[in-house]
């Protein structure tokens, strides 16, 4: 199974030290942030992994990750010359899918403690031309996506909405096919000036597409000061328990 990383952006929630370097190489607990990201992926099956970022600190992933091999994957680069949303830094890889080739795309932020594999199997038993998106109870939704569900349905999906309608939010992890990329294509700028993964994520709902399952263990969109540290204390807490279920 193939899997996209993005490990772009500006950072700009995490200034000063993003004018250093890319936000996906500052540390967690022991890790540059992508180590987790990679260690994700390969647990969730995948074997061949995209790995797209700015030029900001590509040597850095290069350094750090290389082929991929230390993780048990295969990793390939490629760089968004500007960062100009999700959705157009997903919009590179369409040469890498098959038409019908199903795979996960995961934001490098987005830090979680359940294993992947679970929802990869259940994407995989979809129909092609569908995708999945994974849902998180948060208490500030209004930082995220947010699902407007009826009938255990995601009816559409609203970017940063002031007035959340649900109190879940649409996490940095999709699952699409080939598909998607005809759905990129027709995708127009933002207000903010990106392609927005939502606006792709709505097409499908509107074609009643549009699966989810909700996360139960803890999930962090590593992008900010309080969610980084606070990121860093649960990687944290688990290395100890690992070490301590060693000994
Ligand atoms: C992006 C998506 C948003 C999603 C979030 C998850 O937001 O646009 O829908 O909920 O990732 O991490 P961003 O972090 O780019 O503001």
């Amino acid at each position: 199974m193939k899997a996209i990383l993005l490990a772009g952006g500006n950072g700009t929630r995490l200034r000063p030290l993003t004018n250093l370097m890319n936000k996906h190489m500052l540390p967690v607990h022991n890790f540059p942030m992508i180590h987790y990201a990679v260690q994700t992926l390969a647990e969730a099956g995948a074997d061949d992994i995209l790995l797209v970022t700015g030029r900001q600190s590509a040597g850095l992933f290069i350094d750090y990750l290389g082929g991929g091999g230390q993780h048990g994957v295969r990793i390939a680069y490629l760089i968004q010359e500007q960062a100009g949303g999700i959705a157009q830094a997903l919009e590179l890889a369409k040469p890498y899918i098959g038409k019908d080739e199903k795979f996960i795309l995961l934001l490098g932020d987005n830090l979680l403690e359940e294993p992947l594999r679970p929802f990869v199997e259940a994407h995989l038993a979809q129909d092609t031309g569908t995708a999945m998106v994974l849902l998180k109870e948060v208490p500030d939704p209004h930082r995220y996506g947010v699902p407007v569900l009826e009938d255990g349905k995601i009816m559409r999906i609203e970017e940063k909405p002031c007035y959340p309608a649900t109190s879940f939010c649409v996490t940095g992890i999709y699952f699409y096919d080939g598909s998607v990329f005809d759905i990129v294509a027709d995708t127009v700028p933002s207000g903010r000036g990106e392609l927005e993964i939502t606006d792709v994520n709505n097409v499908y709902a509107c074609r009643s597409k549009l699966f989810y399952r909700r996360l139960s263990g803890w999930w962090m969109d590593a992008g900010t000061f309080d969610s980084l540290h606070e990121a860093a204390g649960w990687m944290k807490k688990r290395a100890s328990a690992g070490n301590e279920a060693d000994t």
